[in-house]
């Protein structure tokens, strides 16, 4: 496993539309293995491979610590309700905005073997989905922030 730079918000990589994954194949394991070991290192709960410079609709998430997701061309596929909480991001690294995000999203996505699942998410895990799932299509979240909040001390 390597870690991999993270890139920052300005690199315009950040801002293209990732390409959907056609075949699972060693290299993309790999690249998911990278990616886990990445956010990790980081302490973020969520990373998308965009922000590694991989094109390619790639997200992990992990904001229970032991619980990761894998999820390969993630589609949300329903959400409802609302919540106004505070968000961050590892290529943004110290700032932190008010976003608003579904309360429940359920996502469908393929796992490393190539299995459809539908994850359902609530909270937290909620806004990780819909904050990785943006990253995809070159959205930020500083672009859906309703204001810029002073960093939690931690
Ligand atoms: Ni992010």
């Amino acid at each position: 496993m390597a870690k991999l730079r993270i890139l920052k918000f300005g690199d315009p990589t950040l801002r293209k539309i990732a390409r959907p994954v056609e075949e699972i194949t060693p290299r993309i394991r790999m690249l998911l293995d990278d990616m886990i070991e990445t956010m990790r290192d980081a302490e973020g709960c969520g990373l998308a491979a965009p922000q590694v410079g991989v094109l390619r609709r790639i997200v992990v998430i992990e904001v229970e610590p032991g619980t990761v997701y894998e999820l390969i061309n993630p589609k949300i596929i329903a959400f409802s309700g609302e919540q106004e909480e505070s968000e961050g991001c590892l290529s943004n690294p110290g700032r932190y905005g008010i976003t608003k995000r579904p309360m429940h999203v359920t996502v469908r996505a393929m796992n490393r073997n190539g299995e459809t699942y539908d994850l359902n998410g609530s909270g937290l895990l909620a806004r990780a989905i819909c904050h990785e799932c943006d990253h995809l299509d070159g959205k930020l979240y500083t672009d859906v922030q309703l204001r810029e909040v002073r960093p939690k001390s931690r």
